[in-house]
């Protein structure tokens, strides 16, 4: 890493004071961690304006306010109360061209944003190839072009994501050759009918697991391609997964990557996995993924570029596992904290079977997945409840499959940039901005995700502890019933054949 030095005496909270950043993806998972670790760590920042679409009948400045009332921000609300006054909304959508920003927006941004963090993209696997290209790589280019135009702009960081290069065996911390040519890609969506897209699109994905990877990719050499007139960085998280420790452990907002898992299994609905248990789940907490945001910006922010003369390479840091774990690992740790942190109505005891062979998958998914399924939803059907279980069954299994491709690849990366960052922290800043990885401990922080998970997504209170251990002795009681009556029903058949050739 070349352009590593920075001025030590320049501490994080002093370079964002006065700053001005345009955050994309500020409704998001990682953009909420961002606002809130920015407002109450670098206090003196002077504004941040968010960009955003209005979504489920609710404007721009309601989802704001929907969004600070959030327990992630209790804590910025008592310490530094006036500092939400320094969001700013702006209303666009990052699939639109010109990411939908209206021209008095676009000349406001253009005068005052100093920073940049470009985070918002459509994460969904199964969007079409002309929704990802738009949402995920155009829109890339449009900030870009943005950017080009700022009058100030001293950093522009684009979260990636460390899947982005699957096909290589060693993920460097370097741009590598794209899919394809982004130029192309993005002039043959926005000119091909739907079925020409459609024939296109399983080109596309001959070379990337599906249209998300495909459009973050070609993303990525945007951002090169910029970096020879742009201050520019990428930063490329694995899974991102609940908080380590800021503002509080365990906070989080969906149910995608480990904690998906953990919820599913811990009630007992996912019992079997289309996964490879031995290999290692690559995930990051999102308050450490924020922190290296930060201190990216910072390092960027802080090194002169003379662009006549510098390489055209953005400063890439690779985010990825802090220590590594088995899937069955991680397992076998929730199965001990379920006991002391059990979700509530489980259906079944949680233990999950990894397995590698679709076949065997395919077979235990309608064994243990839709069989019983199809039993709870009849007794819920004739009990007067709405039934749901195979419905949900259905997801699970797509879900499974569609991350799939992720649990066989075991990502194996470079991490040197992200240490090297780490340690040029400046000594005062040490308490907010580093993270020591030798106090994370992934029983505890399994243990504060699944709290985490009953408290923010399940919104179970933490004081019917006692009568979900309850639930689940009876549940335990009745799984060894099942059980019980499953194996001498099958014993019965083996004797009844073996003995008189007969069932
Ligand atoms: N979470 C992970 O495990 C992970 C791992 C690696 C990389 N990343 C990267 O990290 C970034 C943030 O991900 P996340 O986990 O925070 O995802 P997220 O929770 O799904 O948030 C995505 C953000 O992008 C915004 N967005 C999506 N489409 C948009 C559009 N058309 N116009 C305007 N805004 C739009 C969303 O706005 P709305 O609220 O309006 O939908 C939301 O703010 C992404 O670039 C992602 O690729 C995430």
């Amino acid at each position: 890493m070349d352009k590593m030095t920075v001025d030590p005496s320049k501490s994080i909270p002093a370079f964002y004071a006065g700053q001005s950043i345009l955050l994309t993806g500020g409704t998001g998972f990682l953009g909420k961690v961002f606002i809130e670790k920015v407002l109450r760590s670098c206090p003196d920042v002077r504004e941040i304006f968010l960009l955003m679409r209005p979504k489920k009948g609710l404007s721009i400045k309601e989802r704001l306010s929907k969004i600070l009332n959030l327990p992630l921000f209790e804590k910025l609300r008592e310490e530094r109360p006036s500092n939400f006054e320094k969001l700013i909304v702006i209303s666009g959508d990052a699939s639109e061209k010109n990411m939908g920003l209206s021209a008095t927006d676009r000349q406001m941004l253009v005068e005052r944003v100093t920073i940049i963090i470009h985070a918002a993209a459509s994460v969904r696997f199964n969007n079409s190839l002309k929704y990802a290209i738009f949402a995920n790589t155009r829109a890339t280019r449009d900030i870009c072009i943005l950017a080009q135009n700022m009058k100030n702009l001293i950093a522009l960081v684009y979260v990636s994501t460390a899947f982005a290069h699957m096909n290589e065996p060693f993920v460097d911390e370097k741009v590598y050759l794209p899919i394809a040519d982004w130029q192309k890609i993005i002039e043959i969506v926005e000119t091909s009918d739907e079925h020409t897209l459609n024939v296109f699109t399983a080109k596309c994905l001959d070379y990337a697991p599906n249209t998300y990877i495909f459009s973050k990719n070609l993303a990525e050499k945007v951002i090169q391609d910029y970096s020879s007139s742009l201050p520019c960085a990428i930063v490329r998280p694995s899974i991102v997964a609940s908080t380590f420790q800021e503002p509080f452990p365990g906070w989080l907002d969906n149910v995608y990557g480990p904690i998906g898992i953990t919820i599913g299994a811990g009630k007992g609905i996912i019992r079997v996995m289309y996964t490879n248990g031995t290999i290692n789940e690559d995930f990051v907490p999102v308050d450490i993924v924020i922190k290296i945001v930060i201190i990216v910006t910072w390092k960027v922010g802080l090194t002169t570029y003379d662009h006549s003369i510098t390489d055209s390479a953005p400063l890439i840091v690779n985010c990825t596992s802090i220590k590594y774990f088995t899937y069955q690992d991680c397992a076998n740790v929730m199965y001990t904290i379920a006991n002391e942190v059990p979700f509530e109505a489980t259906v079944w005891t949680p233990y999950v079977i990894f397995t590698p062979n679709f076949v065997l998958f395919y077979i235990l998914t309608m064994l243990l997945h839709i069989l019983p399924a199809i039993l709870i939803d009849l007794i819920l059907k004739f009990t007067g409840h709405q039934p749901m279980l195979v419905q949900l069954q259905r997801r699970v299994y797509v879900a499974s499959c569609a991350v799939s491709y992720f649990t066989f690849h075991e990502l194996k990366c470079n991490n040197a940039n992200r240490l090297t960052l780490m340690s040029l922290v400046p000594q005062d800043n040490v308490a907010s901005f580093f993270f020591d990885v030798s106090t994370f401990d992934i029983r505890t922080y399994c243990k504060n995700c699944a709290i985490g998970a009953k408290k923010f997504l399940l919104h179970e209170d933490m004081n019917r502890l006692d009568a979900a251990k309850a639930h689940n002795k009876r549940v335990y009681l009745l799984v060894t019933i099942v059980k019980t009556i499953t194996f001498i029903g099958l014993l019965w058949i083996i004797y009844k054949w073996i003995f008189f050739g007969t069932l």
